[in-house]
């Protein structure tokens, strides 16, 4: 079961967005989620309360450094991917989160080009590596990109990225108003009204493009048994 953490010692970047878009994507598709709730702010859980049960989704609330590891290890029998939400720090439980994930998310704002936050996760994983002599995937995402940055201001961004040796996630998500809506409507793009909400259709297949790369990334192949409604998965390491 791969454990994806979303960070960035920023506020604000969309790292909860883009949790929360890659969770209903997944479940939407069949795969069975568990959501670890490490925000003190707790937008995750709101959405939850708000939204009622979700289909293949759980959450799990009041996540602390000491429980962490308890609520992955929980999760590895009925989940086939657990997503971390993180608040905008650079604190323990953030540490311990990217320590225990498989791969860790970096949001960083196409738009705003500010990557300080982000640029201080990936310094925080270095040093992780370095003294711990371990390997930590990781990948940037570009979030909130409106249609004002340029496909050139893309490159450029990727290619910097790509100097440093960092992994940058093809597709960006863009700045959409599906993608509040969410929070303030509670479900998931796919029980939005496309007559009430401008672009779905767009913010769908974004949201559907942006998850294709993570389950390339992370492949977790589910293989219906012949006893209706048993799943059994395999998981396969990256390429
Ligand atoms: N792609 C997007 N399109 C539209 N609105 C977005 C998008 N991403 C984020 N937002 C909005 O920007 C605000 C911050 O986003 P979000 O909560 O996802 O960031 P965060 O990094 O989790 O912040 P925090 O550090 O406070 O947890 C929210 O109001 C959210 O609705
Ligand atoms: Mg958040």
């Amino acid at each position: 079961m791969p454990v994806i953490s979303f960070a960035n010692a920023k506020g604000g970047a969309g790292k909860t967005t883009a949790a929360l878009l890659l969770a209903t994507e997944l479940a939407q598709q069949g795969y069975r989620v568990g959501i670890l709730d490490a925000d003190p702010q707790r937008w995750i859980t709101q959405w939850h309360e708000l939204s009622g049960p979700q289909h293949n989704i759980e959450v799990i609330s009041e996540v602390t450094v000491a429980s962490l590891q308890g609520h992955i290890r929980e999760l590895a029998r009925t989940a086939d991917y657990t997503i971390i939400d993180l608040a905008g720090a650079r604190d323990a439980i953030v540490t311990t989160a990217i320590g225990l994930s498989d791969h860790v998310m970096i949001p960083v704002q196409g738009c705003a080009m500010d990557a300080r936050g982000g640029a201080q996760i990936l310094d925080l994983i270095k040093l992780m590596e370095e003294t711990g002599k371990l390997k930590i995937d990781h990948s940037v995402v570009l979030t909130r990109v409106t249609s004002m940055v340029t496909t050139r201001a893309l490159l450029t961004i990727k290619g910097l990225l790509a100097a440093r040796g960092v992994n940058v996630i093809n597709t960006p998500i863009a700045e959409r108003t599906a993608y509040r809506e969410i929070f303030d409507c509670g479900g998931t793009l796919y029980s939005m009204d496309p007559t009430k909400i401008s672009n779905l259709d767009k913010a769908r297949e974004n949201a559907r493009l942006f998850a294709g790369e993570v389950m390339q990334l992370l492949p977790v192949r589910i293989v219906r048994s012949q006893q209706p409604r048993r799943l059994f998965k395999v998981v396969r390491s990256a390429a």
